[in-house]
């Protein structure tokens, strides 16, 4: 009946009247029989104001109860550095005013806690980053250093084939530092939404025997079975071929890094339903443990972080990976086994006009 406070306030002032109301003719009638008209005017008077004190104490004390409770919640918010968000027994969206305000700010502190958690967690990553960064850099800069300080220590005394060697393995470590550099930029980028895809059509099929092509080499040189199995051949992608290359070579990278000799590689091309082609890099390799997989996209992650930087991973390539195929408007997953090996799938649109015969029962779930 009472919905608002002002409401509340009105039905209190109403009761006290009420009750003075009483008083008064209760009074008047006693006057008119004892003629004692002075006397009952001074009670009645001090009666009217100790009663009017008390009741609007009361009525005060019950209305404002809730914005005490409102005020000692928000003080104990701000003690908490305004990370324990404010629970109100009272507060209820759709009673008075002062419910309202109640669960409104309740509302605010627990939007406030969750930002103050996200940035305090964006603080971390970009510390933990920022630390590995430095490390990554710094480790070919001083061999880089250290190599080019001997060669001009000893300039003239070395022979002629260890000076070479000297100046290798200085150019190894520049060509790591380059490239981190280089992942980082495109990193930050991406993250940035800052580069945007030049688009054109092309078959994938063909792309995927190119680079696969590319590595057959290496392969060979490593002991293991690189091949292709290529389905939808008339396949076209509306792509950058640019960024659709980096992201199949560092999913093969990946797989000639993770398996030993004798293992097996292959990659696939298979149209799906719904105007979709999906790409597959299978290898037979160490495989990924199973608490590690969710984490495998994030920049920076490495399974074993020293063994990787030693072999000239920088540990962004997945993460570029991830962000060049939303980009795309595609979706990667990844199912490894450990010891038995690894595979990753990528699903992406086809160009419009492309038309090519699903597979059965490929799609990605
Ligand atoms: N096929 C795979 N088999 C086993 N582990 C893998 C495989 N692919 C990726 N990983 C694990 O995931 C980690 C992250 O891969 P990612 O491509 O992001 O980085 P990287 O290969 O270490 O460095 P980069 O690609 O930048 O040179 C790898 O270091 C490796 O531990
Ligand atoms: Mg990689």
């Amino acid at each position: 009946m009472f919905k608002t406070f002002s409401a509340k306030l009105a039905g209190a002032q109403a009761i006290v009247f009420f009750a003075l109301g009483v008083g008064f003719i209760l009074a008047t009638e006693r006057m008119f029989e004892g003629r004692r008209l002075l006397e009952l005017a001074t009670d009645l008077g001090i009666g009217v104001v100790v009663f009017s004190l008390l009741a609007a104490l009361l009525v005060f004390n019950f209305l404002t109860r809730r914005i005490r409770a409102l005020a000692v919640a928000v003080d104990r918010f701000r003690d908490s550095g305004f990370t324990q968000p404010i629970r109100l027994t009272s507060a209820n969206p759709t009673g008075d005013d002062i419910d309202r305000l109640g669960a409104a700010v309740q509302e605010m502190s627990e939007r406030i806690a969750e930002q103050l958690g996200l940035l305090e967690q964006t603080d971390v990553r970009r510390r933990e980053l920022l630390a590995n960064v430095s490390h990554d850099l710094r480790t070919p800069l001083a061999s880089m250093q250290g190599y080019l300080e001997t060669l001009l220590l000893k300039h003239g005394t070395l022979p002629p084939e260890e000076e070479r060697s000297y100046l290798e393995v200085a150019a190894k470590h520049s060509e790591r530092l380059a490239r981190l550099i280089r992942d980082l930029f495109q990193l930050t980028k991406l993250e940035a939404h800052e580069l945007k895809p030049q688009c054109e059509s092309f078959p994938i099929a063909e792309l995927v025997q190119d680079v696969v092509e590319k590595f057959q080499l290496a392969a060979d040189k490593r002991g293991l079975r690189l091949s292709s199995e290529l389905t939808g051949q008339h396949a076209q992608l509306h792509a950058d071929i640019g960024m659709i290359e980096s992201v199949l070579e560092n999913l093969i990278e990946n797989a000639m890094r993770h398996t030993s000799a004798g293992g097996v590689i292959r990659v696939e091309v298979v149209p799906l339903e719904e105007a979709r082609v999906a790409l597959r890099v299978i290898d037979t390799g160490r495989g990924i443990p199973s608490d590690e997989l969710p984490t495998i996209f994030d920049r920076y992650y490495r399974v074993n972080r020293g063994e990787a930087s030693d072999a000239g991973s920088t540990g962004l390539g997945l993460a570029i990976t991830r962000h060049i195929i939303d980009l795309h408007g595609g979706k990667i997953r990844v199912e490894s086994v450990l010891g038995k090996g690894t595979t990753f799938s990528i699903e992406l649109p086809l160009d419009a006009d492309s038309t090519v015969t699903p597979s059965a029962g490929a799609a990605l779930p």
